[in-house]
């Protein structure tokens, strides 16, 4: 469901459209829905709600849901964790990286830790081959990763810490050593 602030930002983000052209806001507003949700997911009503304010049909709205990977129809964590274990990262160890940070974590692929907090899944190449190991947390790619800064990053969300500034000193990419 919408929240009240979330409708105004809808509204106004469709004063940039023309009237006939709502549904071009839709992946905006499936963004806001899912912010707006204690599950980080967009429900069915949700689905409806935004259907009917952009003048589309439901099954449209579900589509989009379902074809984009960083919108959940599905209950998630606060923090969803996609690592990239594709050919070229499992190359510089993605697969052994991956095992550190599911035992890390407590949980398996496509699981919620009990707090809700992380859900992590595995990715297909998300672009950052040449900075392997990486993921990608939310909308931030994390990369060179190690398992010292996993552990910070984990840390910081844990903390509530926005990751951008915090891991703005890691380690200089050149220096960053493949596993
Ligand atoms: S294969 Fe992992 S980012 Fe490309």
């Amino acid at each position: 469901m919408l929240s009240e602030h979330s409708k105004q930002l809808l509204a106004e983000r469709l004063t940039h459209y023309p009237p006939n052209e709502k549904a071009s806001a839709v992946i905006y507003a499936c963004y806001l829905a899912q912010a707006d949700s204690p599950t980080h997911s967009i429900t069915q009503q949700a689905a409806r709600e935004i259907a009917e304010v952009l003048e589309m049909d439901p099954t449209e709205v579900q589509g989009v849901i379902g074809f984009y990977s960083l919108l959940f129809e599905e209950p998630m964590g606060k923090y969803v964790i996609h690592f990239c274990n594709d050919l070229p990262c499992a190359l510089r160890g993605a697969d052994r990286f991956y095992e550190f940070v599911r035992a890390r974590l407590g949980i398996e692929d496509g699981e919620t830790t009990p707090d809700g907090l992380f859900t992590i899944e595995h990715a297909m190449c998300i672009g950052a081959c040449h900075r392997a190991p990486c993921m990608q947390v939310n909308l931030e790619f994390q990369e060179f990763l190690t398992e010292e800064k996993f552990d910070r990053i984990i840390e910081l969300l844990r903390a509530g810490e926005p990751l951008r500034a915090n891991m703005a000193d890691a380690e200089p990419l050149s220096a960053a050593a493949p596993l």
